[in-house]
């Protein structure tokens, strides 16, 4: 399969159907449609560089707070008794008095969840952490770590994590298992959600070169009405339309090559506010990442030297919520309604650019690492797609390996913004700046954050994480000082190896004075095989499918790293989990709102953070 030249195939499919694409469904429902802007619209709202004054949209404000009031109480509740359900495990009356509301809504902790990239590994490394917390499932419940999922605000992805991230908020929230391996009854097809579909490969799902090459050859058809109204159409939109099939509604085993369905053509990220949990508030508030490409890169300002890191730490961090797309970062300050991205002016207004399967695309969008010449990029993986593009939809003036979207934000935050004259914006892969967990929107001060969970799965040697992203987040937030706080962590990868800190859940700031505002961060790896067995977790960021078997068999081992803790000795030698691990995350998941309250850690909690704390 892969010995096929491609690029030929590709057009050999793709030029004697270019008239039909203007009657695909999918291609007209991926095409934005331009109109008049309605009268009250404003393009451009800004936030302003001073973190203490920025302010949430009002829909964001308005979600987190009827979130806060009519969710979170009962969800924090039902959580409290998950951890109960090993009685033999007494927790402090603080705990029980923060999470039982009797000191109020404000006493509750502000839970964010941050998940990393890494490709589908990390989509699913991300997955079955998330299963692990989840109220819903009974075996986590059981485990005594269900239930955080509820209580958390907001979760951020990016890259794989993005697709996690969105495939979740707009299939309507369901368990993570459903979510992965789907369970669209029979007939209901549709627009409902089919699964993730490992079992077909993203970028070469054919059964032979010539079905790869025709499905290629749809996906390029698919994006050219988009093209043909005006927009530019790169990568990122046939790397998207091919992530439609796994992470967006609208595909299932049966159908995945039928080029007669849209395949989630058409499904916004501003649609989501529409779908039954995110109405209820039932959903954490989803936001995903992506990099700009502008300015050079300052060697210097790349802390950490590895392949891929290729975006400056003090570039703008672009986020995409169902509201709004922008930057908290001073330099640029200001968002744009979601639902208008893509308009060329404030006259003329765009719809229907914001396509989850397009926002995926940008937010995994890493291919401009290949380009370190010409040459090398087209024979790269994605080689024969550039050449489809250029081929089939020449266009001038445009980088073709990354993210193409019209700029926002023109003439906005004039001697900051390094985009301020662009006419588009260049966005890549959310990690490229080394930031790889997407910690930044957590850290924004209007959120309040005061707690995350950040599920690292991105890969350093042997596809084992090693605490780079937490290094590039600690280096950027100095770097930005005084906008953020972050906690004190390692500052190589050395010393989290040596302290076999990703190996083991590991706690961030315990002991920060208050004054620092830091976030508690529960740094959970996928660093390494769970009690001595043999590892299935570190596959390649480049493998690209997985039997639903091998997923659940990679699934089952997260399960294991996720609810061991720190594992202990038996007395015969081999290793066991801690039994005490669900009460030490409730303690840390309490511990800011413990000292905002003026208590002491006591009981459990002492031991718990001796052991789980790094300082
Ligand atoms: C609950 O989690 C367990 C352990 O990960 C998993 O095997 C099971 O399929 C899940 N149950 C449901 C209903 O999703
Ligand atoms: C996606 O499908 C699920 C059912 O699988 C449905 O609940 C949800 O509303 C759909 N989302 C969209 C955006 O159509
Ligand atoms: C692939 O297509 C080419 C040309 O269209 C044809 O010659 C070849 O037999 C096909 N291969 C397979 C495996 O179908
Ligand atoms: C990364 O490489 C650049 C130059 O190639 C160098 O200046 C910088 O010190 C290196 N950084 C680290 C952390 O090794
Ligand atoms: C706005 O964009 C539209 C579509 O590209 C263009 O026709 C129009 O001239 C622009 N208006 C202004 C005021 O720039
Ligand atoms: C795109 O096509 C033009 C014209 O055929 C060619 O000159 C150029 O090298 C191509 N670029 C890439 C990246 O393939
Ligand atoms: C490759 O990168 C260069 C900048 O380094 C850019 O000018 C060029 O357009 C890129 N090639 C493609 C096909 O995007
Ligand atoms: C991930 O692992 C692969 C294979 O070991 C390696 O080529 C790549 O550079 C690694 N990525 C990072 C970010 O270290
Ligand atoms: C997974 O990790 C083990 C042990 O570190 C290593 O031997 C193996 O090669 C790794 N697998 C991959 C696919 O990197
Ligand atoms: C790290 O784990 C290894 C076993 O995997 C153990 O031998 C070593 O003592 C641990 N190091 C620390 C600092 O805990």
């Amino acid at each position: 399969m892969k010995t096929c030249s491609l690029v030929t195939c590709v057009l050999a499919f793709f030029l004697p159907h270019t008239l039909a694409a203007a009657q695909s469904i999918a291609a007209k429902q991926y095409a934005p449609v331009l109109q008049p802007c309605p009268a009250s619209i404003d393009l451009v709202r800004s936030v302003g560089s001073d973190p203490q004054s920025q302010k949430l949209s009002l829909e964001e404000a308005h979600y987190i707070h009827s979130r806060q009031s009519s969710i979170l109480p009962t969800a924090w509740v039902d959580y409290y008794l998950n951890v109960l359900h090993d009685t033999s495990q007494l927790l402090p009356l603080y705990i029980t008095q923060i999470l039982l509301g009797s000191l109020g809504l404000d006493a509750l902790p502000n839970l964010g969840i941050a998940t990393s990239g890494g490709g589908l590994r990390a989509a699913l490394f991300g997955a079955g952490v998330l299963s692990v917390l989840d109220g819903r499932n009974q075996t986590s419940v059981q485990a005594g770590t269900g239930g955080l999922l509820q209580t958390a605000k907001y979760l951020s992805g990016l890259s794989g994590g993005s697709w996690l991230v969105l495939s979740l908020a707009q299939a309507d929230f369901p368990m993570l298992p459903e979510l992965i391996f789907g369970t669209t009854p029979a007939g209901a097809g549709g627009d409902s959600f089919g699964g993730w579909l490992p079992q077909f490969d993203i970028l070469e799902p054919g059964a032979d070169a010539n079905a790869t090459a025709a499905f290629v050859g749809t996906l390029l058809e698919e994006a050219s009405l988009k093209r043909a109204a005006g927009f530019p159409v790169t990568i990122t939109d046939i790397w998207g339309r091919s992530l439609a099939r796994h992470f967006v509604n609208g595909t299932t085993a049966d159908d995945f090559f039928d080029a007669n369905l849209p395949h989630g053509a058409g499904i916004t990220l501003s649609s989501v506010p529409d779908v039954p949990s995110f109405r209820n508030y039932e959903q954490p508030f989803p936001i995903v990442l992506a990099n700009s490409v502008a300015g050079q890169p300052d060697p210097s300002a790349i802390v950490i030297n590895e392949s891929g890191v290729v975006v400056p730490l003090a570039n703008p961090i672009y986020e995409f919520n169902v509201y709004e797309t922008g930057s908290f970062d001073a330099v640029l300050g200001a968002f744009t309604p979601t639902q208008y991205l893509g308009s060329p002016n404030s006259s003329i207004c765009a719809t229907g650019f914001d396509q989850i399967s397009f926002i995926e695309g940008v937010s995994s969008t890493l291919f401009n690492t290949f380009n370190t010449s010409t040459a090398a990029l087209l024979s790269s993986s994605i080689g024969p797609l550039i050449e489809g593009i250029n081929q089939t939809m020449p266009q001038s003036g445009i980088r073709l390996d990354s993210a193409q979207v019209p700029n926002p934000f023109r003439g906005v935050a004039k001697g900051t913004f390094m985009d301020t004259d662009s006419a588009m914006l260049t966005l890549v892969d959310g990690g490229e700046d080394g930031e790889t967990t997407p910690f930044q929107p957590l850290l924004v001060q209007a959120r309040g954050i005061d707690t995350i969970i950040a599920i690292d799965a991105v890969n350093t040697s042997d596809n084992w994480a090693a605490g780079d992203s937490l290094i590039a987040t600690q280096e950027r937030v100095k770097l930005l000082s005084p906008a953020y706080s972050f906690p004190p962590v390692p500052s190589t990868q050395e010393e989290f190896l040596a302290q076999n800190l990703t190996k083991r859940p590991t706690f961030f700031g315990c002991n920060s004075p208050p004054s620092v505002g830091d976030p508690l961060v529960i740094y959970i790896a996928n660093g390494g095989p769970p009690l001595g067995q043999a590892p299935l977790t570190n596959t390649s960021t480049g493998q690209l499918t997985y039997t639903p078997e091998g997923a659940q068999r990679f699934l089952d081992q997260v399960y294991d790293i996720a609810t061991q803790g720190l594992p202990l000795s038996a007395s015969d030698g081999s290793l066991v989990k801690d039994p005490e691990w669900p009460a030490c995350l409730a303690c840390a998941v309490v511990d800011r709102a413990r000292r905002r309250l003026g208590f002491e850690r006591a009981g459990i909690c002492v031991g718990c953070f001796e052991r789980y704390c790094w300082s």
